[in-house]
């Protein structure tokens, strides 16, 4: 029962005891040999905190800003697809969620909730995460959609020109019922009988082309700002400086496209320092703890994101069940902070984190 979880890992196996393996598969596994999915919770672990002691801890500030919006904590709800393939309500459940914890929600573009939906559904602050298809005009219609409702950013997720391998749902020949509803963006039903449906689905539709400079075109289609997901390195963040990204989400899509990239956790640092306070840097993947939130923000980033835990909040709880993933990460943080001596998120600072860098 939720009320005996005491923490977000503990979710997960409550979400394996209520869905269908091939559901919890799909939204538990990661690419290939799973290599970036293990080292994603590993390396976090491998961080050290270095807490200062006699400061005065009686109230602890947990609010943060993000792009001029006020959020109870800095963590976020990342974009993840297909949410009623967890829960009958689905993405409005999460939102709900999100708009009672008060914090942002990013709706993934192949949500199983349109957008319009979500936005009537709560009034959270939302962001809308963005893939281009080939088809340019459906990135059109569904950013411009999504400015229409209220959506305050579009999150452009830079690392899936192909889907990654995902092992898992290729020998479960996963298939999507709900890809035939999805947003318009099926001109016809792709079912493979080789695997997954979602693979070919994908394959399909994604254009590999896209490129740095389709961000211009992207810019011209809408007044709202842009983040850039899944930067790994200096180089490509310099390059999304360049191309005015109002934002960097460090992301390796929780280790469910290229195997073998870095655990976010481990270039975080390197990726602030190119940035240099220009734009916020978000991260996500394997944040799992408020000590994990923390090291994030000892390492620059201004907010992380959280994907399979409120996916297994949802499939066991619903919303309440979210809610419980994203109170029990706050509370956590918010413990760390009073443990480390940071009356709030600005004392959170590199001196309180030990990585294998600083053993060098
Ligand atoms: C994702 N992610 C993702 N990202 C994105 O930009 N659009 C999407 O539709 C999805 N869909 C999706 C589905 C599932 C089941 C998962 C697990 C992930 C990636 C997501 O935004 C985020 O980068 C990771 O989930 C973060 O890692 P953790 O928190 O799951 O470890």
């Amino acid at each position: 029962m939720a009320d005996e979880i005491v923490n977000v890992n503990e979710f997960q196996a409550l979400a394996r005891q209520a869905l269908p393996k091939m559901y919890y598969d799909f939204y538990a596994g990661g690419a290939e040999d799973e290599h970036t999915l293990k080292k994603n919770v590993q390396e976090f672990q491998r961080i050290i905190l270095l807490p200062r002691v006699l400061v005065d801890v009686s109230n602890i500030a947990l609010s943060t800003n993000i792009l001029g919006y006020t959020i109870s904590a800095p963590i976020m709800i990342a974009p993840t697809a297909l949410h009623k393939l967890a829960h009958p309500e689905g993405e409005l459940a999460t939102a709900r969620a999100a708009a009672a914890c008060n914090t942002i929600m990013i709706l993934s573009f192949s949500a199983s909730c349109n957008v319009e939906e979500v936005a009537a559904s709560c009034d959270a602050v939302r962001f809308f995460q963005l893939y281009v298809y080939k088809r340019r005009d459906i990135a059109v219609n569904l950013v411009q959609r999504a400015e229409k409702s209220g959506y305050k950013a579009i999150v452009l997720t830079a690392d899936t020109p192909r889907l990654g391998r995902r092992e898992a749902d290729i020998k479960n020949k996963l298939i999507v019922p709900q890809l035939k509803n999805l947003e318009g963006l099926m001109s016809t039903e792709v079912v493979s009988d080789k695997g997954s449906n979602l693979e070919a689905y994908a394959n399909e539709t994604m254009d590999p082309s896209l490129c740095w400079r389709d961000i211009a075109w992207l810019k011209s289609t809408t007044n709202l700002p842009i983040l850039i997901k899944g930067i790994l390195t200096q180089e490509d963040a310099i390059k999304a400086m360049e191309v005015g990204a109002a934002g960097i989400i460090v992301s390796n899509h929780g280790a469910r496209q290229l195997d073998y990239t870095p655990a976010t956790i481990s270039v975080l640092e390197e990726v602030v320092q190119a940035v240099g306070r220009r734009v916020p840097v978000l991260l996500d993947g394997g944040v799992r703890r408020g000590t994990d939130v923390f090291k994030a923000l000892a390492l620059g980033a201004q907010a992380v994101l959280v994907g399979r835990p409120v996916i297994y909040g949802l499939a066991a709880k619903g919303e309440a069940g979210v809610r419980k993933v994203m109170q029990m990460l706050k509370d956590e943080l918010e413990l760390t902070m009073a443990l480390a001596g940071c009356p709030s998120v600005e004392d959170i600072s590199r001196s309180h984190v030990r990585t294998d860098r600083d053993r060098l």
